[in-house]
């Protein structure tokens, strides 16, 4: 459950991006793992922290290629990024041991931001890169 397999209809086409959008995802379905078997909730916390700074390390990697080619979105790109930043915070506040279903939701729920974003502004903003002769 709450488990995202990467699939060829995520791939944007710029390889550093489509690897990252995929590591961003299997950071995720560890922290899904860590709450359907850590018990204990002993590395619930790491697997959040790993995400959330895998997270943001491609955002800025993104918002970079974005100022770099002159793309006329970059700021309301990188506030959605920074929404998505706050959403993931919401781990923290969470007794996984005695609620692993509310950290579930919550990763359901970013899991799907994911897709969707990747889909959407990830998508326009590839097709921005590649004309504007990057890759
Ligand atoms: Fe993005």
């Amino acid at each position: 459950m709450a488990l995202l397999e990467w699939s060829d209809a995520l791939e944007l086409g710029i390889p550093n991006i489509d690897e990252q959008h995929r590591r961003l995802l299997d950071t995720m379905n560890t922290l899904s793992s860590q709450i359907q078997h850590g018990k204990s909730g002993q590395g619930y916390a790491a697997a959040v922290q790993e995400m959330q700074d895998y997270t943001t390390f491609h955002f800025m990697e993104e918002e970079t290629m974005m100022r770099i080619s002159g793309f006329r979105h970059a700021d309301s790109h990188a506030s959605l990024h920074q929404k998505f930043i706050k959403e993931t915070e919401e781990f923290a506040a969470i007794d996984v041991t005695n609620a692993p279903g509310k950290a579930l939701e919550l990763l359901l729920f970013i899991q799907e931001w994911l897709v969707d974003h990747i889909l959407g502004v990830d998508l326009v903003f590839a097709q921005h890169y590649k004309e504007s002769g990057g890759d």
